[in-house]
């Protein structure tokens, strides 16, 4: 594989709206996260996504952008940014920027235009259809519930919304319309970005050729994903996306893709790919609360193990994934993986030892450095997000009581993993100085940053290990470029592989169950990595104490 200038980056994805306010208007600002450059910086981050800061009325938290070109008055300005990107630079951070080209926002210029005149300039950016019999055109579900069409008042035409009724999808066929977006992705890069996480980017293309299609819900609607995700075609606009903009920068791209087919992978990410890296979804699905894994933790992880580590055999030596656990889009990973009485230091310590050694970028979602996790509410009011009550709504449609519903939300909803950074036990655990516009979690008083500083033996001085040991100069190569091999892979609670590289043998183990483990095969080596005080050992045969993850060179 040809080394690239990203290869060995460590990234941190921020939520603005929830990282640090600084103007004590309850919101996350880019004041506030310059503030916190030292801190990503100590921790060994030199890659920082931030989701979407552009103009917005907010209607997904910035997902529904209203003017591409400038940040919106809540978090900052123009200016700000452009410090942010300098003082991040001259700590070896790269910035990278959320980049929204699926859909705008309704209060988009562009949307305005349209709704004026469907079949107009502005009209064929969009996707407008005539209903039929007073219906929308299709039965498509929208992926955060609902129809999928909303009708244009006063008017036969219905628009295309795969998220948001205030998030229009745009017309990829259009060629003005690319030629617009590639202009503004070019304006951010020559601003000194060092490139994009890409969102939705998988349904840029529709296939709309057919009617409606089987329901498969009580609303009479049908997700139609496969006519909108990942649609024969899309290859073209990916190419010329690329052509166009980001590889006359060689900037880095961090696309959002679930469900690539293995043969079209290479196309994706490998050497001459489409983008940099993709966050693959293949255990975004897994959680020990809810839906086909309810409580049947070990199984679950050892599926989890199961992809990814068919993902990594997959793509061995032709690219890379961007290897993660949390994100703003799922409840947080303490939740997701491990029973509440399991939650310990042992226990949260080994989740990252489950990724990071693994080929590809590892992310870190801010908070899962200190163990962050998601508080139940104890009304549906409480949330704000409305994807989450689409959702409630949903499931009291399905049948389900209003505690029923709130139940199965505190236990799956993405905005869960939003709750204000804890930085300290102060009040709004140091977030802000007034009422924050989402309650933070009440164990901030024992969950913080600056209580985790001060203790060497912290989850955060853990990850400071963990990417110190990634980073090392001994180790880097072959943690960027060494074969794959899994090791255990008959055990049930064991995720165990080997890297190699010109002779060096890294050794990974992580017991995922809170139970003892033994290794089948024979295993020596020098101690990198340990959450434990010591590793027991058998007749070199490796006993893992509950939750114990090692790392080891063999020797
Ligand atoms: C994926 C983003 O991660 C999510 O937060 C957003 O709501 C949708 N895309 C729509 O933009």
């Amino acid at each position: 594989m040809k080394e690239k200038w990203w290869h060995d980056l460590i990234g941190y994805q921020i939520y603005p709206k929830s990282f640090q306010d600084t103007n004590s208007d309850g919101i996350g600002d880019i004041p506030g996260i310059m503030q916190r450059l030292d801190y990503l910086s100590d921790l060994g981050i030199s890659m920082v996504w931030i989701c979407p800061i552009y103009r917005s009325p907010m209607m997904d938290n910035g997902y529904d952008i209203s003017d591409y070109t400038q940040v919106d008055p809540v978090f900052g300005t123009n200016e700000d940014l452009k410090k942010l990107i300098d003082e991040a630079k001259k700590r070896g951070i790269t910035i990278i920027m959320d980049l929204v080209i699926n859909h705008t926002s309704s209060e988009h210029p562009w949307f305005r235009e349209a709704c004026k005149d469907p079949e107009g300039e502005y009209g064929k950016y969009y996707i407008f259809r005539k209903g039929k019999d007073g219906q929308p055109p299709n039965n498509w579900r929208s992926i955060f519930g609902g129809s999928a069409w909303e009708k244009l008042a006063g008017s036969d035409y219905y628009y295309l919304h795969l998220f948001t009724v205030g998030q229009p999808d745009l017309n990829w066929e259009n060629e003005k319309l690319r030629e617009a977006l590639y202009e503004m992705i070019n304006g951010w890069l020559a601003m000194g970005i060092g490139g994009f996480r890409i969102d939705a980017i998988a349904h840029i293309k529709k296939d709309l050729s057919g009617g409606d299609l089987p329901a498969d819900g009580v609303d009479g609607l049908c997700s139609g994903m496969e006519y909108f995700r990942n649609v024969e075609g899309i290859e073209e606009y990916l190419r010329e996306l690329k052509t166009k903009t980001f590889e006359k920068y060689d900037c880095f791209t961090l696309a959002e893709v679930d469900d690539i087919p293995e043969e079209r992978l290479e196309a994706y990410i490998g050497e001459d790919g489409y983008y940099s890296t993709v966050f693959d979804f293949c255990h975004c699905f897994h959680s020990r609360l809810d839906g086909d894994w309810r409580d049947r933790d070990g199984e679950m992880l050892l599926d989890v193990r199961n992809r990814v580590f068919e993902r990594q055999r997959n793509m061995e030596g032709k690219g890379f994934f961007c290897n993660y656990l949390e994100n703003h889009d799922m409840i947080r990973i303490p939740d997701r993986y491990l029973p509440k009485e399991d939650q310990n230091f042992y226990s949260l310590s080994m989740l990252p030892v489950l990724y990071f050694f693994l080929s590809g970028v590892p992310m870190l979602y801010q908070g899962q450095e200190i163990g962050m996790t998601g508080f139940p509410r104890e009304k549906i009011e409480d949330y704000v997000d409305l994807a989450t009550h689409n959702s409630y709504q949903g499931y009291l449609a399905q049948g389900m009581s209003p505690k029923q519903a709130l139940d199965k939300i505190n236990r799956n909803c993405r905005e869960n993993a939003r709750t204000p950074m804890q930085w300290n036990d102060g009040p709004n655990g140091g977030f802000s100085e007034v009422t924050p516009w989402f309650a933070v979690n009440p164990n901030y008083t024992d969950v913080n940053v600056e209580k985790a500083q001060q203790d060497s033996h912290s989850l955060l001085a853990f990850y400071r290990r963990l990417v110190a040991l990634r980073k090392d100069c001994l180790y880097k190569k072959n943690w960027l470029y060494g074969s794959f091999t899994p090791l255990e892979e008959d055990s049930g609670q064991l995720w165990s592989f080997m890297r190699s590289k010109d002779g060096q043998e890294l050794l990974v183990f992580a017991n995922m169950a809170n139970e003892c483990a033994q290794t089948k095969g024979h295993y020596d080596g020098k101690v990198l990595l340990n959450n434990y005080g010591r590793l027991k050992q058998r007749d070199g045969q490796l006993l893992l104490q509950p939750y114990q993850a090692v790392v080891l060179e063999r020797v």
